[in-house]
């Protein structure tokens, strides 16, 4: 029987020749491992609104966004005439900037437990800095995070990311640096409590959808009794709203859910497409980063880097966040993903396949098993086959998410009703051969 991978080939020989170029020199032929494809990645040679086209001219409608950083679609017009624009006046200053203070105060203006901000260029950096300046604050060395949360590679967080949690995540990582760090399971107050009676945490680093483990988003009682939690026994509470900062609300999850953490770290959607990070919250932790208060080097944090605060970066956020304050663009994001994650259940309830779709707002997880997963062990059970075999269909027909074997999707303002229409019909030709391999 053909499979849509034959298609894919014969459509794809020029990202072919690219690939057998790259894996000369980059290993896997791709920077990030997650962007590998089977039997190879199709390289993109541009991309505008809800579409990328790869370097033989192939269209495919992107439903993963720049790993979900592009809530306004590829190439927006406001914001590449902000980048384009800054760009000519100096991409990269390595001075201070008003930029910075003014995307700071949209920030502070916008989600409610922002007081100070300090930018960083990924999110990985943006925990790294938050967890030592945690570790600053309370004085304190022991960190917590949750069974499938990814905060990036920095090596303390990097760990108990996939099932099995207890086994190391890659090769190389310092286990001196995570001796330190203890994973929970998400969604259990109980386990919380249980780690934080010990009152030995600097912070508990908390995804209020955790996203790589495949948007599984919070209970609200949740992270309503985590912050109780942590204000009791000292410990800070750090929301990594990396992907919901924004996605989610003008305000991310915590003004969905209403519950204001200590530290706010956040990436992707603030750069509007381009390379950022930030670090923010309480201006009484962040005095800690103000050498001016904090002079000596046994007292204050450390936060820096080449590229913070870069211009480029900043214009394009802004750009991108005046047009998303007003709350418009969300009413139509959310509409249209709750469509798709109706019609997704729908398409596979009709044919007896067990699925649970997942996320919040116009971030989308879809579970081969039976039931909505409430944490990344009960995850960890999905039918991956037919995951596969969903991915490469859809890919076939010219539809593109991340990753193969767990589907993650974002939507974007540039995302129309007939994008929906088109996933949904194509979904429904795959779900009667859904079980095959189940
Ligand atoms: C929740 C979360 N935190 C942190 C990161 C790391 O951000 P970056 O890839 O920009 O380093 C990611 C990346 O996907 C993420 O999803």
């Amino acid at each position: 029987m053909p499979s849509p991978l034959d298609d894919y080939a014969a459509r794809t020989p020029g990202s072919r020749t690219w690939y057998e170029r790259a894996r000369a020199v980059l290993p896997a032929g791709v920077s990030y491992g997650i962007r590998d494809l089977a039997p190879y990645p199709f390289y993109v040679d541009r991309a505008e609104g809800a579409r990328v086209w790869d370097v033989d001219g192939n269209e495919y409608t992107d439903y993963w966004c720049g790993h979900g950083a592009l809530i306004l679609g590829h190439a927006a017009p406001p914001v590449v005439e902000a980048a384009c624009r800054q760009a000519a006046r100096g991409s990269h200053f390595g001075f201070a900037h008003p930029l910075e203070v003014e995307l700071a105060e949209m920030v502070r203006r916008l989600v409610p437990g922002v007081e100070m901000v300090r930018y960083t260029n990924s999110g990985t950096e943006a925990n790294m800095y938050a967890l030592a300046l945690a570790r600053a604050f309370t004085g304190r060395t022991r960190v917590a995070k949750m069974e499938g949360g990814w905060h990036g590679g920095l090596e303390s967080l990097n760990t108990a990311v996939h099932a099995p949690f207890g086994m190391p995540e890659a090769l190389g990582l310092n286990p001196h640096a995570t001796a330190d760090t203890e994973a929970l399971p998400f969604n259990d107050l109980d386990a919380a409590q249980r780690a934080l009676a010990r009152g030995d945490l600097a912070a508990l680093f908390v995804e209020p959808m955790m996203g790589a483990a495949g948007c599984i988003a919070a209970d609200r009682d949740y992270l309503e009794g985590l912050r109780e939690l942590c204000t009791r026994h000292g410990t800070l509470l750090v929301f990594d709203e990396v992907i919901t900062g924004f996605r989610v609300a003008p305000g991310g999850a915590q003004q969905y859910y209403g519950v204001t953490p200590d530290i706010t770290t956040l990436g992707k959607i603030l750069g509007g497409g381009f390379p950022i990070g930030a670090l923010c919250g309480r201006r009484e932790v962040f005095e800690r980063l103000d050498h001016r208060r904090f002079g000596g080097r046994g007292d204050r944090a450390f936060q820096g880097g080449t590229f913070s605060g870069n211009p480029v970066s900043l214009a394009a956020g802004l750009a991108t966040i005046r047009l998303l304050e007003g709350g418009e663009v969300y009413e139509k994001l959310d509409r249209l993903a709750a469509r798709l994650r109706e019609g997704i259940a729908a398409a596979f309830a009709e044919h007896g396949v067990a699925v649970g779709v997942t996320g919040l707002a116009s971030a989308i997880g879809i579970h081969f098993r039976s039931g909505a997963p409430r944490n990344a062990a009960e995850a960890s059970a999905d039918d991956l086959v037919v995951a596969r075999r969903y991915f490469d269909h859809m890919l076939g027909c010219g539809i593109v998410f991340l990753q193969p074997a767990s589907p993650h999707l974002f939507l974007s303002a540039a995302h129309t009703e007939a994008d929906i229409d088109r996933f949904l019909e194509v979904t429904r030709e795959f779900a009667p051969q859904a079980g095959r391999s189940a």
